[in-house]
């Protein structure tokens, strides 16, 4: 049983390749999905297969960066009983499988040039020989590839054929980074606290949402799925800044300091010293107020000891370890 297939976004850009892939997924034509690793090019692919009019056939996802190469010819083609030593079966191979449904050759970036070619044939011919094989087995496949790289430069390297590219690429899809999609990360997050926690209702404060906003997310949105995972295991009823693994709570002070220290960095009155003296102390000051001031805390979402924490405590705020009443001054 195939369980629900979702693609969660409310961006424009992704909207319009939905509803470019709307218009042709009945086509049959060769599709390639051209995205960093993460962005979703599986679940697209697999979207493609569902809408289309090949849905009640096989989808076969075919992960070449995985496979072994020597192993390669006879996974996708199959090979015929006795054809080499360990072969005492006969096995249909991948593309036999996907007869009459959709192949997915995802990474096709990774497969060396030995394979493209047998590939080429395969896709001009529609006709497969299996290992070991002497007849030519026809094959009704609607093609899908991805790739994580921009393969004009690979032809341009000679990694990778032209034929191939053009054969593979007749319609072509590129899905953005979640980092240029921003828009996308609040529904993303929703969506997976419900995925991983069904039975809990978790919420996220408004300063976590930022942070994982202002993130670059060079995983995309596998990263993101991660994360919330993770996080979801050990938050309380709501996400807190407090729950984020540190490279984001940094970055969202980073955020807040560069805009806080804006007038200091802009004006060329002030010196090195006093530039540093601002930034120091506007550091201190939003780890307290993020702390609830609590020294431990503010000490550690920094990365300082709490002695230092607490000598430059005082130094910027003439405050002394039990002078309990500077830290509400902050
Ligand atoms: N728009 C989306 N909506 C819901 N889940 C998504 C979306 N994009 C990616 N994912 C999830 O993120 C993970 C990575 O997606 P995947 O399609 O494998 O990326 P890629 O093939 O580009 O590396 C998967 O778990 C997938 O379910
Ligand atoms: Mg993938």
């Amino acid at each position: 049983m195939r369980g629900p297939l979702s693609i969660i976004t409310c961006n424009e850009k992704m909207k319009a390749i939905i509803v470019k892939i709307k218009k042709m997924a009945d086509s049959d034509s060769s599709v390639l999905l051209i995205g960093e690793t993460g962005v979703g090019k599986e679940v697209f692919a697999e979207f493609i297969h569902r809408i289309s009019n090949r849905t009640q056939n096989s989808f076969v996802r075919i992960g070449l960066s995985a496979m072994p190469s020597d192993l390669m010819a006879s996974e996708l083609f199959g090979h015929e009983q006795g054809s080499f030593t360990s072969a005492n079966k006969l096995k249909r191979g991948l593309f036999e499988v996907a007869d009459h449904g959709t192949i997915f050759l995802d990474d096709i970036d990774d497969v060396s040039l030995d394979i493209q070619s047998k590939l080429l044939r395969v896709l001009e011919s529609r006709e497969i020989m299996r290992v070991g094989g002497t007849k030519a087995i026809e094959v009704d496949i609607r093609l899908i590839s991805s790739a994580k790289v921009n393969l004009k430069e690979m032809i341009r390297n000679n990694l990778f054929r032209e034929d191939l590219y053009y054969r593979i690429n007749v319609v072509p899809i590129v899905i953005p980074p979640l980092r240029e999609r921003r828009d996308d990360i609040p529904l993303l997050v929703e969506h997976f606290l419900k995925m991983f926690s069904p039975e809990r209702r978790i919420d996220i404060s408004s300063k976590s949402l930022i942070a994982l906003i202002n993130y670059s997310w060079p995983g995309n949105v596998r990263e993101l799925r991660n994360i919330v995972q993770r996080v979801s295991l050990f938050c309380g009823d709501r996400i807190e800044l407090k729950d984020l693994p540190a490279e984001f709570i940094n970055n969202s002070f980073l955020a807040q300091i560069v805009k806080a220290c804006s007038f200091c960095f802009l004006d060329e009155k002030y010196d090195f010293n006093e530039i540093v003296h601002c930034v120091e102390s506007n550091l201190i000051r939003n780890a307290m107020k993020e702390s609830g001031g609590n020294q431990s805390e503010a000490a550690k979402a920094l990365g300082l000891s709490l002695s230092t924490f607490r000598d430059k405590m005082r130094k910027y705020f003439q405050t002394t370890i039990s002078e309990k009443k500077s830290d509400k001054e902050l």
